[in-house]
């Protein structure tokens, strides 16, 4: 019998490269012992209890009769996100005019370049700039944009802190898009205002969109609040927002996006198009989130604890931390420089962290951790460390 043909596939899905917690997956299973329970600080995907009147707010909200949401969130959830703005950093955003609802900021975080890249014209901007080590959908949405993205490295010596003049005018001109994020993935770097101030006036000057990532803008530690890009105004700005690690809800799939009114108007003919509107029930729990201010300070007391208590071990190791001023990351410096190696040792005692040089160039002789178990785990994972040599 003939042998059926397959049909074609996207080459970005035929090659080698793998999302970086496939290979992170693969390694977990050739090492974690036979009945070792991981302690996974790989994945930022907290483990704290999403609050009860989140999680009753969703579950009263399911209708009888269902019906299709709107692809830019309802008027209300528009309303509560841009009070959270005004409450948090002081910028006043309208909500017809500069919010848009989101299933949490990754598929904004992909769609985004599809929706700007631009190749066919004689004057192309189809040039996504990342500063790296970074969360990896920046990339891959380039990437399925058919833009070009172009890497400027982050690095130890600058604090992990982007600059602009790091990458040059003649790629800025082509330019599309720059992927920022303050508190950054996975450095937990911060930026302040004159830093955040000198690349919006290159992206003025030349002429593209700044994608403001500040998905980890609440967890912070000692009322050092990290800013938000729209506090310089939104012209050539797109600022995300997420309640995934703000009010432990990824599994919600829900969050916004805010900024300059004529992307907003350009998202709104574009994104109805994707089907990832948020469901109306799930709307109605992230009115109550961004609604409530407390429990996001309840959950910082938590991480800090945690971050105090891994410190404290890493110190006692000698192993140091860089940047690590916010987020929930520790961004860590491995003693003898190889990240992969590190990591391979910390399966073998059921500990799972993510190598540095998975996020990208920039990233070789760090580990991030995500301190994302339980205050009882990682109290746990303390005493596995005991047994890995370094
Ligand atoms: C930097 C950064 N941006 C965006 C996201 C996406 O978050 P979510 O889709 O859960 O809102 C993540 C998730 O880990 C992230 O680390």
């Amino acid at each position: 019998m003939m042998r059926a043909r397959p049909g074609p596939l996207h080459p970005l899905l035929t090659g080698e490269r793998e999302y970086p917690f496939v290979t992170l997956d693969q390694r977990r299973r050739a090492l974690l012992p036979r009945g070792t329970r991981a302690i996974n600080f790989g994945m930022g995907d907290p483990r704290e209890r999403t609050p009860e009147f989140i999680r009753e707010t969703l579950r009263g909200a399911v209708p009888e009769t269902s019906s299709y949401p709107s692809a830019f969130g309802q008027g209300e959830l528009r309303a509560a996100c841009a009070r959270w703005l005004e409450r948090r950093f002081g910028v006043r955003a309208d909500p017809e005019r500069h919010v848009l609802s989101a299933n949490g900021a990754k598929e904004a975080v992909f769609s985004l370049a599809l929706a700007l890249v631009d190749r066919g014209s004689r004057d192309p901007r189809d040039r996504v700039v990342i500063p790296t080590p970074a969360y990896p959908v920046y990339e891959s949405g380039a990437r399925f944009a058919g833009a070009q993205p172009y890497f400027s490295p982050l690095s130890s010596e600058d604090g992990w802190r982007f600059d602009p003049r790091r990458v040059p005018d003649d790629v800025w001109s082509r330019t599309a898009l720059l992927w920022l994020g303050s508190p950054h993935n996975p450095t937990g770097a911060v930026l302040e205002l004159p830093a955040l101030a000198r690349v919006l006036e290159t992206a003025k000057r030349f002429g593209f969109w700044v994608a403001a990532d500040e998905a980890y803008c609440e967890v912070y530690f000692e009322n050092r609040r990290p800013h938000s890009m729209l506090e310089l105004g939104f012209e050539n700005v797109i600022a995300l927002h997420t309640l995934s690690k703000r009010s432990a809800m990824t599994g919600f799939r829900s969050g916004f996006m805010a900024g300059d009114e004529r992307l907003i108007a350009a998202l709104k003919r574009f994104r109805p198009n994707l089907g990832t509107a948020t469901p109306d029930f799930v709307q109605a729990a992230a009115i109550a989130a961004w609604n409530d201010d407390a429990h996001p300070g309840e959950q910082r007391g938590r991480y800090a604890r945690k971050r105090a208590a891994m410190l404290e071990y890493f110190a006692t190791r000698g192993w140091s931390v860089e940047a690590s001023e916010a987020s929930f990351y520790l961004w860590m410096k491995v003693p003898d420089g190889d990240d992969a190696a590190f990591v391979d040792r910390l399966l073998r005692v059921g500990i799972i962290a993510l190598p540095g040089s998975f996020l990208g160039k920039g990233g070789e002789g760090f580990v991030r951790w995500a301190l994302v178990p339980t205050p009882e785990d990682c109290a746990l994972a303390i005493a596995r460390l005991e047994a890995v040599t370094a």
